[in-house]
């Protein structure tokens, strides 16, 4: 996707010193770039705060992040903020994510329509509160037309599950004769997930210095770049974006090739 060049070179102006923007090409920005964004807890422990506060330190962090994503030109970011494994958490760090999702999204609405962003969810999103499903479709509403970059949520997804549920449906296709079991191919496949119609993910960042998937994109994630940083997300900024795609755009991608 195109970006600004003005706007891209007054939001990366003030330079921290070991990274400019001089430093990636931008010609070879990334379309899609996935983020495990971790680390909000240890965040707030290291400063003897709750881990709620973590949380609330993350979203100005996500907010700079799909800014940022916008100014660079990503067609995709996509996030992974809750996933099926979550809710074995204490209910108090639930309900609160749950609450803080609801009032984010209200919150940064205006945002969505001053830069064009369209919003996707990827999850079972029947199995939320009222509340935060009400907000979610408000959001998916609001922003349908907008055709600049999709910011894709993933919330109560987890990718065992995502499959499944698409098995499920080419089977049930299948069964009813509407389609031939030999016709089922890659492409079919795709259509069935969350991501249907998105490029599978160029780069995928996780924060916090974790090196596990957690049941993320198994299957989009098969000739993606991966890129961990030791950056708890709440720390996580425009030049770790920046870090993140300079070591991206250093690696040689040959799909399985030579
Ligand atoms: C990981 O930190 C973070 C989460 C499970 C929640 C992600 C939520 C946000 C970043 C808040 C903003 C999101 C939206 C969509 C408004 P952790 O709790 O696993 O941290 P830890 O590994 O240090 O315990």
């Amino acid at each position: 996707m195109r970006f600004d060049r003005e706007k891209l070179l007054a939001y990366y102006a003030d330079e921290p010193g070991d990274i400019s923007l001089g430093d990636i090409d931008l010609a070879r920005i990334p379309s899609h770039v996935s983020i495990i964004m971790d680390g909000n807890g240890r965040w707030a422990t290291k400063r003897g705060l709750d881990r709620a506060q973590g949380h609330v330190a993350g979203v100005d962090s996500l907010r700079e992040a799909v800014t940022t994503s916008v100014r660079l030109g990503f067609d995709v970011l996509s996030v992974y903020a809750f996933s099926t494994e979550n809710w074995r958490r204490p209910k108090l760090e639930v309900d609160l994510l749950m609450k803080l999702f609801a009032k984010t999204l209200v919150a940064e609405l205006p945002l969505f329509h001053q830069e064009n962003v369209r919003l996707r969810l990827f999850g079972d999103l029947e199995a939320l509160p009222e509340e935060t499903f009400r907000v979610f479709q408000r959001g998916l509403d609001e922003t349908a037309d907008h055709d600049g970059m999709t910011f894709a949520l993933a919330v109560n997804y987890g990718s065992r599950a995502e499959i499944v549920r698409a098995v499920r449906e080419i089977a049930r296709l299948a069964a009813a004769g509407e389609i031939d079991p030999d016709a089922i191919d890659q492409d079919l496949f795709a259509s069935k997930l969350y991501t249907a119609g998105l490029p599978d993910p160029d780069l995928l960042i996780r924060t916090s210095g974790e090196l596990r998937l957690s049941n993320y994109f198994l299957y989009q994630l098969a000739y993606t770049e991966f890129y961990a940083t030791d950056t708890l997300w709440p720390d996580f900024s425009r030049w770790d974006m920046l870090r993140a795609i300079r070591d991206f755009q250093g690696r040689s991608r040959r799909y399985g090739g030579v």
